[in-house]
């Protein structure tokens, strides 16, 4: 059995896989309630609730599906990218683990891990297909050939689409993360009437840019007066039922506007890659593939263009670990030679995928 550690950012994730590569049992602590005051992930809290929250995560696991450390065949986790802190702390418990149980250890991409998460719920995808990754840290339009064999087609210039969603969220006064409060406040907006612009409009390139869609949102947002700057941020749940109807209107008309733009941007960059690489499959991945309305969207163009969508299930889209364990499940299938304990492998904030650079 493998036992899978995600401790990246802010959620501290640990899976067991079978030698299949099935999920047995994955299991995720949250800290956002650690991080929701400060409207982002604070790096030294996230590094010091891992170190508190991990070795018990793991005793849990263990303990609920009665494997025994015996079991454990080899151990996989998240070694780049992300906080540096926060990496260290699981790359540190991993390779405890695997030295004191004398087996392998397999790093992982945490990158990687989105790309192929999609196999966890459709064992029946196949190269190569085209993928976006849409998480609060990276946006990369990428062709997956086959296992490690990745070409980076686009990526975003500056912010990533997650982060977009959630300094809209902060600036509307909601707490991180902001995504999926975006997606329900467009609920109360069926006919969203604000024409945010599209950034680079008319360029023949396949990155993408949210940096101008966040400015015409404040601006949007000062001009309806509804622009929160004080750092105290509002419960949803509240506010929902505090809110008079017509503020609620003015809110949900720039989250479904935002979401509308959005939607367009990500299913014209989509269109354009197809032409140039033509390939079956689309796959979304990565925190923001949870959000419904991107979902339905892609499914549509895939339909139209006869080919096949594919997303992990919400849980597996953001982040876990059994997207890790998937990984190197795989890595350890195409090595039969046996894989090293290298307890030189170190964390890295940054990783050969992130890296990538587009050809553009
Ligand atoms: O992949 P992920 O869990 O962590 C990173 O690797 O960054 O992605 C987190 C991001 C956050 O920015 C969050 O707001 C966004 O994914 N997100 C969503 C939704 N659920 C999470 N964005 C849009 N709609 C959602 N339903
Ligand atoms: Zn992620």
């Amino acid at each position: 059995m493998i036992l899978a550690l995600e401790t990246s950012c802010d959620d501290t994730a640990a899976a067991l896989l079978d030698l299949d590569g099935k999920v047995i049992l994955s299991r995720i602590a949250s800290q956002i309630d650690f991080h929701k005051a400060f409207g982002g992930v604070v790096p030294e809290i996230a590094s010091r609730q891992h170190l508190k929250v991990l070795p018990l995560l793991v005793k849990h696991l263990l303990e609920e599906s009665q494997t025994s450390l015996k079991d454990l065949t080899a151990i996989a986790v998240t070694q780049a990218p992300g906080l540096i802190g926060s990496v260290l702390v699981g790359v540190s418990y991993a390779k405890a683990m695997a030295w004191s149980l004398d087996i392998p250890l397999v790093p992982v991409d945490h990158l990687e891990g989105h790309l192929l998460a999609p196999f966890l719920d459709h064992p029946d995808l196949e190269f190569p297909y085209l993928a976006l990754i849409a998480s609060g840290g990276h946006t990369h339009l990428l062709l997956a050939q086959g296992l490690g064999d990745y070409e980076l087609l686009g990526k975003t210039l500056d912010d990533a689409l997650g982060e977009a969603y959630d300094k809209t969220a902060k600036m509307l006064g909601f707490p991180y993360p902001g995504g999926p409060l975006i997606e329900q406040l467009a609920e109360h907006c069926p006919n969203p009437g604000i024409a945010f612009p599209i950034p680079l409009k008319g360029k023949k390139t396949l990155n993408f840019s949210f940096s101008g869609l966040k400015t015409a949102v404040r601006n949007q947002a000062i001009k309806w007066e509804i622009l929160v700057e004080k750092k105290e941020l509002i419960d949803y749940h509240r506010f929902i039922q505090e809110v008079n109807k017509e503020k609620l209107l003015l809110i949900a008309d720039v989250a479904a506007s935002f979401q509308q733009v959005v939607e367009k941007i990500v299913s014209q960059r989509i269109q354009q890659a197809l032409k140039q690489f033509p390939v079956q499959r689309i796959v979304l991945t990565g925190g923001v593939a949870a959000n419904q309305g991107l979902r339905r969207v892609l499914n549509e163009l895939a339909e139209k263009k006869g080919a096949g969508f594919f997303a992990p299930s919400p849980h597996y889209c953001t982040d876990n670990a059994a997207m890790i364990g998937y990984t190197a499940h795989c890595y350890l299938k195409a090595s039969p030679q046996g894989y090293p304990l290298d307890l030189f492998m170190n964390a890295a904030s940054k990783s050969p995928l992130s890296r990538l650079e587009s050809k553009e």
